[in-house]
């Protein structure tokens, strides 16, 4: 099977996409996987990716799509595949027909529904969401608007707008009747974006400003979401086989060493500031209550595929467990030290039967 795993792209996940793309490439079994890289670099250029093409964060430094043959798909799904395009001419006669593309890709033009819609147009199978899961797990606003209309548990937050109803950077639109329901802290978030890049935890209104302009900077849709105590909760979804029902992994927990604030970028990939709890240690009854819901929020968003929920597990006034969804990734991160793949193989599935998997689900 020829498969083209794409990867790096437009969105300021680029990096981390390049490290996600680097393991599922390397859990692609080569006896059965003819594997085409495609890198999409920073400013959108797709290339065939050299064969030295770094993919991991090195010494601290994060891999970046530069260099490598430029390609293009081609739109026409009687002859799916890439054209290997000439630098600098027309379409040259080299031409790589795939049977399936993974697209490893983060944020806006990956996760989005951009590429899904290209592909869709190519007539080529990919792996994961569509076009409308991808656009509305994307993004923050609406999938808190999907997941509530399935009676799902939300944190509060409002969406920067104007009078118009235009989403406006003005952070006076936050009005003191809204700060005083959030309380703080409030997280200041990118509506589209991932990773916890452009995010900035307030805790003092004097900061919102600032925080509203570095996330418009990201996104010009900026959200504000009230704190949500609990402890941080992740669970993998993938598509059931042959007609069955969507599958949920065991879940797993993040945990923050002391002085650790939050669960930012450099948490993420960079330090070793958090713990990572796979599985989780929760009840039965806990563990039950998380799967059902990770179930439901990805049928909720209409995922393919797979998706990672996120929550926080906190206790409610009435002294019992709350389970708040923070949000769906429908292209969660494959990075070595990702959760997605960390759960499924503590749920008794190897990274190499999760790809197989996610592959066999493009094809279904
Ligand atoms: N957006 C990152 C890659 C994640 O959700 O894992
Ligand atoms: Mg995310």
């Amino acid at each position: 099977l020829r498969i083209a795993v794409v990867f790096g792209g437009r969105s300021a996940e680029h990096a981390i996409s390049c490290v996600s793309a680097g393991s599922v490439i390397a859990a692609l079994d080569p006896d059965r996987y003819e594997v085409v890289k495609v890198g999409i670099t920073p400013d959108g250029g797709w290339v065939l990716a050299e064969p030295d093409q770094r993919l991991a964060i090195t010494d601290g430094k994060l891999p970046e799509v530069s260099g490598g043959t430029a390609v293009s798909l081609v739109g026409d799904p009687a002859r799916r595949g890439l054209a290997v395009l000439d630098p600098g001419a027309a379409i040259g006669p080299a031409f790589t027909g795939v049977d399936v593309v993974f697209p490893v890709l983060h944020g806006a033009y990956g996760e989005d529904g951009t590429i899904q819609g290209l592909l869709e147009m190519a007539g080529l199978p990919y792996v994961g969401s569509g076009v409308f899961a991808s656009a509305a797990s994307m993004d923050k606003e609406f999938t808190k608007k999907l997941l509530a209309a399935a009676g799902l548990p939300q944190g509060d937050h409002v969406v920067l707008r104007d009078a118009t109803g235009a989403i406006s950077a003005d952070p006076d639109l936050l009005d003191e009747a809204a700060r005083e329901r959030l309380g703080l802290p409030v997280f200041v978030k990118p509506s589209r974006a991932g990773s916890s890049i452009g995010i900035t935890k307030v805790t003092d209104w004097a900061q919102f400003p600032e925080a509203v302009a570095t996330a418009a900077a990201v996104d010009p849709k900026v959200i504000v979401e009230a704190s949500v105590p609990g402890r941080e909760i992740e669970c993998g979804v993938l598509a059931g086989v042959g007609g069955a029902l969507p599958e949920a992994s065991l879940p797993a927990e993040i945990r923050l060493r002391p002085g650790v604030d939050w669960y930012d970028f450099s948490a993420k990939y960079l330090d070793d500031s958090v713990d990572f709890d796979v599985p989780a240690d929760l009840s039965p009854e806990q563990v039950a209550a998380v799967q059902a819901a990770s179930v439901r929020a990805y049928q909720a968003m209409d995922c393919r595929g797979l998706a990672r929920v996120d929550f926080f597990l906190g206790t409610g006034p009435d002294g019992r467990d709350r389970l708040v969804i923070n949000e769906v990734n429908t292209m969660p991160g494959f990075t070595p030290i990702s959760m997605f793949p960390r759960m499924w193989a503590a749920s008794g599935l190897s990274y190499p039967e999760l790809v197989d998997r996610l592959v066999a689900s493009a094809l279904d």
